[in-house]
């Protein structure tokens, strides 16, 4: 509890505000235009079209890739590619060893050099087999029912146990205090254990009651755009396949263990799900070079995020924590290590044929929150947007009505607060 004064102080900055919010209601506005048709929905017709298409060539199935150099578990000291992104509808494997971010094709590729890649899972058909069965789930789900649980086989959780053993341990001296508490509190409500995959309805009405997040199934890759837009509305896509059994460790495309022990947990905290949606709503209306700036801010962050907690360096990126490699590497002396700025991040090339040589370390999860909303105004779009919690939609902010009423929304919620500091002082 804060002390008297400090209270009587805070009250003070939050009348301040208030009063400030009440010389806001010369905003008015001439007509309401309503609400523009959610985007999301239009970002699932798009899938659902793209995915025809891909059906039509012959392309609906899903393929597993795999560095030549890398199979099995890594080796001590090795360079495992912990995650890569492939547009399974573009040529492949792709012509060069760059990587790249781009919004035709798929979300955050880090690809191994294509000379030494063979397909794993491709030449197995039970294994082929079983992706095109839960990728049809994803396929056929519509927003708001229920996600179709799947029974994995005992070879798939042998795979999950193998590598949920292995990270848990390096979890205590490597994770963020907020993945950490999370995945306790998904050990004990969510069914996490060695020996059983968490289903995905579980987990996301888990998230839901935690941040509001929630989880939808996905059987393939997304473009950075479609991908973004959904963390604008607090959605999640979320893969429910597991990895190929002969390479437990190691997956080149994300899987149920890359999201379940590396999105879900941080997700799962309040201030960090703000950012990710930040990410999502600064994307809307971007154009392609801001959302392929966006993708490389998600990149370091969401992705290969490090923090500063108790005077260490902690990992809160997803591709980290999923990933007992490159985990290890990240917090090891030999990657350069750099202070979390977006203008610097939002152009950092990134490595994606090993692990990355640079990582980027946030002060707190509030103080890059705050680095994103400063650097997400300076993006030039036709419109402004405000996520509508009670609708779970986006508001287009684009006549002075609909900003009158966010801000009434608002200064409803600052009287409230400000109750509660006066009850406090
Ligand atoms: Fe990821």
């Amino acid at each position: 509890m804060p002390n008297s004064s400090s209270s009587t102080s805070s009250t003070k900055s939050v009348r301040r505000a208030a009063s400030e919010l009440e010389r806001s209601d010369s905003i008015t506005s001439q007509k309401f235009v309503g609400r523009r048709q959610s985007l999301i929905e239009d970002a699932r017709k798009e899938r659902e079209a793209a995915a025809a298409a891909a059906e039509a060539a012959g392309l609906s199935e899903q393929i597993v890739f795999e560095c030549s150099d890398s199979p099995g578990k890594p080796p001590k000291g090795s360079q495992v590619n912990p995650l890569c992104r492939h547009d399974i509808t573009s040529p492949f494997p792709p012509s060069g060893n760059e990587g790249y971010v781009h919004n035709r094709d798929v979300l955050f590729h880090k690809m191994c050099n294509s000379a030494s890649f063979h397909i794993t899972g491709f030449t197995d058909p039970v294994y082929r087999k079983r992706r095109k069965m839960i990728g049809d789930i994803a396929f056929k789900y519509k927003q708001g029912e229920p996600i179709p649980r799947v029974e994995y086989m005992e070879e798939e959780i042998e795979t999950w146990r193998e590598v949920y053993s292995t990270l848990r341990d390096l979890y205590t001296t490597h994770a963020c205090s907020e993945h950490l508490e999370a995945f306790h509190l998904l050990e004990k409500h969510c069914g996490y254990s060695p020996d059983n995959i968490p289903q995905l309805e579980d987990v996301s009405r888990f998230l839901k009651e935690r941040t509001g997040f929630q989880l939808r199934p996905v059987a393939g890759l997304l473009s950075a755009r479609d991908f973004l837009a959904s963390l604008a509305f607090r959605v999640f896509q979320c893969t429910q396949y597991i990895r190929h059994s002969s390479s437990p460790m190691h997956s080149p495309e994300p899987d149920c263990v890359h999201e379940l022990l590396g999105h879900v947990p941080i997700l799962a905290d309040r201030t960090f799900a703000q950012f990710s949606q930040n990410i999502g709503l600064a994307s809307l209306g971007a154009s392609d070079e801001d959302i392929e700036k966006l993708s490389t801010l998600y990149w370091f962050t969401v992705e290969f995020g490090l923090c500063k907690q108790g005077g260490a360096v902690k990992a809160y990126g997803a591709g980290l924590l999923s990933s007992y490699g490159e985990l290890v590497h990240s917090l090891s002396d030999e990657p350069d290590r750099r202070e979390f700025d977006p203008d610097t991040v939002a152009v950092q090339p990134y490595q994606d044929q090993t692990y990355q040589p640079v990582y980027f370390v946030s002060e707190s999860f509030s103080d890059a929150t705050e680095k994103l909303r400063a650097y997400v105004t300076r993006i030039m779009r036709p419109f402004s947007v405000r996520f509508d919690p009670y609708t779970a939609s986006i508001e287009v902010l684009d006549n002075p009505l609909k900003i009158q009423q966010g801000l009434e929304t608002i200064k409803d919620e600052l009287k409230i607060l400000t109750d509660a500091l006066n009850v406090l002082a």
